[in-house]
């Protein structure tokens, strides 16, 4: 038997109705929003790539610089078993894990992107033919089912994407992974911190103007899945410091006033001159505020690294004992 397994969780439509519904919601909302998950058609991907790569962002090396440094520690405190990444993508970050932890048997990556999973699945067993590779095609925020692989698992979020989600968010989310856990089990988590608004602001709008393109690849996704017709070229691109709930926000504003048709909704949305459509919430965190997110949800904070220059943390916490 093959040791890549692909089960999908998501029906082929999901994804379809939870746009339709995400875009309805957002555009017909006061103020205009849309999720920032549906950037990430094969452009997008794409263009997220390159922002790892751009020298103002700085999250991706900061990351890859405590995984580099810490994996043995993360393997010696979990020994686990099991592997779960939410997110997975290219998977390109974890091999500093898969490496580290010795007593692997089972790595499950978990992602909506059937074509990222199965890429980066078969690399990898093709590497590692004495690993399982249990990918699952699923939304990590409705309710996931995970196989019945041997423990202790540990279950990694990466990236800082939690940071994406709203704080009811982050607490359904949170609770859901713990609900997906047992005592012994262990959680490994990405969280970027606050810092200068200067520096968070230029790594959410660079010189070049690749998160500029990132930004408004959102609105390409909406004229091709909908049948809408935005013009990209109509919406500036602007990243600006909330600092009242410590996050970043990319917006879309609208540069003259303007209706889009968006054809499969038989919606026509207004836009004012300078209206701004909010497309991404990027939290930044702080040690005590995520040793109290996970607390609430039942996790105990065990270990806290960050990179050299403490811009970004990693945390690993542990389910709590009943
Ligand atoms: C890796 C998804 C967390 O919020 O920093 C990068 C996405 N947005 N530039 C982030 C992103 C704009 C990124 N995440």
């Amino acid at each position: 038997m093959s040791p890549f397994h692909l089960t999908r969780t998501l029906p082929e439509d999901a994804t379809d109705a939870a746009l339709r519904a995400d875009v309805l919601t957002g555009l017909t909302g006061t103020p205009k929003t849309l999720p920032p998950k549906w950037f990430y058609d094969a452009r997008g991907s794409e263009l997220f790539e390159r922002i790892t790569a751009l020298p103002e962002y700085y999250p991706t090396r900061a990351e890859r610089e405590i995984l580099a440094g810490r994996s043995g520690e993360i393997a010696a405190a979990t020994g686990a078993r099991t592997l779960v990444e939410l997110g997975s993508g290219s998977s390109e970050k974890t091999r500093y894990l898969l490496d580290a932890l010795t007593g692997l048997r089972c790595y499950v990556p978990v992602d909506v992107s059937e074509s990222a999973l199965t890429q980066a699945g078969r690399a990898l067993v093709a590497q590692r033919p004495a690993l399982d590779v249990h990918a699952l095609i699923a939304d990590f925020t409705a309710g996931l089912t995970l196989p019945a692989t041997a423990g202790p698992r540990l279950v990694a979020f990466l990236g800082g994407t939690i940071g994406n989600l709203l704080p009811a968010e982050r607490a359904a989310f949170l609770s859901s992974v713990r609900s997906l856990l047992s005592p012994g089990d262990a959680l490994l988590l990405g969280t970027d911190l606050v810092k200068d608004e200067r520096v968070l602001v230029r790594a959410y709008d660079d010189a070049a103007g690749v998160t500029a393109a990132f930004n408004k690849n959102v609105l390409s996704v909406i004229n091709r899945e909908l049948g809408a017709d935005f013009d990209p070229a109509a919406f500036d691109h602007v990243a600006l410091w909330n600092a009242g709930r410590e996050w970043i926000e990319m917006r879309l504003r609208s540069r003259t006033a303007q209706t889009v048709k968006v054809q499969e909704l038989d919606l026509a949305v207004d836009f004012e001159a300078g209206e701004e459509l909010r497309t991404e919430v990027s939290a930044k965190f702080r040690k005590d505020g995520v040793r109290s997110e996970l607390s609430t949800a039942g996790l105990d904070l065990a270990r806290w690294w960050t990179d050299r220059e403490g811009r970004f943390a990693l945390s690993l916490s542990m389910v709590r004992p009943a």
